[in-house]
């Protein structure tokens, strides 16, 4: 994601997050960063939670409105720290974003390393675990719900037949991931009847929506009808 595009220029005239206080995991980067950025420009403060201690041009962002925490989701001792960090600035937590997220190449599960199983599982769903620990005591005591977005790939629901084909031609490149390539991308394309691949921005605006009060009851794939294939 690019400077321009993770900088909100202002804030909404109508915000549909205002007063509401975010934590988003992953926000140095890619997804997380947009849809920080969004929040933000919707009225919302909170945390960028990365582990990279110099997330991209968020810590210039609009003055007041985040604080950077520096941790590993996969660390269960960062957890009891995040609320800690958050409520003296910000008195408050609604929203939390599970974005961060790691991806091994493309392959049959026969040909991934069980370490990087471990890895995965270890980045991508521990904390799903971990964050309930933290939050849903938080809004247990005060009396109120909350919002959790988790997010995930349009692999984890359903059986990606195609994927293991492509992964058993190593000269292949694997879909998006950690080898970003126009051939990876011409090759996700196939599988997206929209005809467009999902970007921060898109991801941004589709965060917001459902953290906001008008999606109290919805859950909802955006993946241009993936899903329906
Ligand atoms: N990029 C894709 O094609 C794709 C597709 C489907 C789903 N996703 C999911 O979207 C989410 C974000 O992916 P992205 O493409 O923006 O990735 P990205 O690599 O651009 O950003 C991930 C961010 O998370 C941070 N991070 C990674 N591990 C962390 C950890 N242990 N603790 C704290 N921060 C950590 C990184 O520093 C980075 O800023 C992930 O959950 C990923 O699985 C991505």
């Amino acid at each position: 994601m690019s400077a321009n595009e993770s900088a909100p220029n202002s804030i909404s005239s109508n915000p549909r997050l205002e007063d509401k206080v975010s934590i988003v995991t992953g926000a140095g980067s890619g997804s997380g960063a947009g849809i920080l950025s969004k929040f933000l420009s919707e009225g919302c403060r909170g945390l960028i939670w990365d582990h990279n201690p110099n997330p991209v041009p968020l810590s210039s962002l609009l003055a007041g409105q985040v604080q950077i925490f520096t941790a590993d989701v996969s660390d269960p001792s960062s957890w009891p720290l995040a609320l800690p960090t958050c409520l003296p600035t910000f008195d408050k937590f609604d929203i939390l974003t599970n974005n961060a997220g790691v991806v091994h190449v493309a392959n049959p599960n026969e040909d991934v390393p069980e370490e990087e199983v471990d890895r995965v599982l270890r980045v991508n769903v521990k904390p799903l675990y971990f964050s309930a620990g933290t939050v849903v005591p938080y809004w247990s005591r005060k009396g109120e719900g909350g919002v959790v977005l988790n997010l995930s790939s349009t692999s984890a629901p359903r059986p990606r037949l195609r994927l293991a084909t492509r992964g058993l031609a190593p000269e292949v490149a694997p879909v998006l991931g950690d080898v970003d390539t126009p051939e990876g991308r011409a090759i996700a394309l196939v599988e997206i009847p929209i005809g467009r691949i999902c970007t921060p921005k898109i991801l941004g605006d589709a965060a917001c929506f459902l953290a906001s009060d008008e999606a109290a009851l919805l859950t909802v794939n955006f993946d241009g009808g993936r899903s329906l294939m």
